[in-house]
């Protein structure tokens, strides 16, 4: 007997729910993936450990407009949605959600979810409303999909305290989890927004990543003076060699609150964000803190 084959792919928000539920109620594990498409490298790692975590993959294909700032970066982000499904249909993925976005946000949708404070600093006050459109959005997606594990990259490392903040705030029964950074040869953090850059920016763009080693390697061995303030110096020096980068930010934080960490933090985040003419970038790296601060 032919086996029924099943469509990889729905914008169908009920129709996701009645899968999932369906395997859930076959005591099946579901972890969720959420993305915007233009899928690179990072996003199939990341789908990769989801895969290992659960028994089921759930991944969305949704570029969310709520969640930019600019039109221009709306309408210059990459979309190729036969080409991201023949990926994820490569990765073992069991389901994608790929809503319409007339149809995913009513003409009169009215509900925002934010999240105080964390969208105020670094990326939030770059991206005026940002993490409110990525907490909408996900809220949103985590209601219809319902999945045990919601996956992040650690890349974005402020959607995932954002993210977490939401979920334990809102009680959401969900484990959010998160991937590590995959990254060019050259150190690059891979993004969707990589292809913009012209061949003298990609040829300058490992300077985030080379910014932030130099910004550790100061905060592994201290000197005398406060070893914040010479992390942060050092970061500048390298960034400032590139001369196509405007610096946004290069900075310390505490990964939880995404301000200047308090003398008892054991666990720091070095974050980076830089413009080129033709994208905006961003990448940091997790840092153990010792004394002498
Ligand atoms: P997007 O930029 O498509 O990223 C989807 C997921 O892939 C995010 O969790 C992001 O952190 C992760 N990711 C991106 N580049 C990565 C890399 N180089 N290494 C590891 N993981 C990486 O982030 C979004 O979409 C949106 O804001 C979304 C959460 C989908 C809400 O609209």
């Amino acid at each position: 007997m032919a086996r029924r084959v099943r469509p990889l792919w729905t914008s169908v928000p009920r129709q996701v729910r009645a899968r999932v539920r369906r395997w859930r109620a076959r005591g099946k594990s579901v972890a969720f993936v959420p993305t915007m498409g233009a899928l690179h490298a990072g996003h199939l790692a990341l789908i990769a450990r989801a895969r290992r975590a659960a028994d089921r993959v759930v991944v969305s294909l949704f570029v969310n407009p709520l969640q930019f700032d600019n039109v221009n970066d709306l309408k210059a982000y990459p979309r190729d949605f036969t080409r991201d499904l023949g990926i994820l249909s490569g990765a073992k993925v069991d389901l994608v959600f790929a809503p319409r976005a007339d149809v995913f946000y009513a003409k009169d949708h009215a509900t925002r979810v934010v999240v105080e404070g964390l969208d105020r600093v670094l990326e939030g006050a770059h991206r005026k409303g940002h993490f409110t459109g990525v907490a909408t959005v996900v809220t949103k997606l985590l209601h219809v999909v319902e999945p045990d594990q919601l996956w992040l990259g650690q890349k974005d490392a402020q959607q995932v305290a954002v993210l977490k903040r939401m979920v334990r705030d809102l009680d959401l029964p969900v484990a959010v989890r998160v991937g590590a950074t995959v990254r060019e040869k050259d150190g690059l953090a891979m993004s969707s927004r990589n292809a913009r850059l012209s061949a003298d920016e990609r040829a300058q763009a490992p300077a985030l990543y080379a910014a932030l080693r130099a910004g550790a390697q100061r905060l592994l061995h201290p000197g005398r003076a406060p070893a914040v303030h010479v992390a942060e110096l050092a970061m500048h020096v390298v960034l400032a060699r590139a001369k196509l980068l405007r610096v946004d930010y290069a900075t310390l934080v505490d990964p939880r609150t995404f301000s200047a960490p308090g003398r008892d933090v054991r666990r720091g985040l070095l974050v980076v964000a830089a413009r080129f003419p033709s994208a905006r970038l961003i990448d940091n790296l997790p840092v153990r803190l010792g004394g002498a601060r």
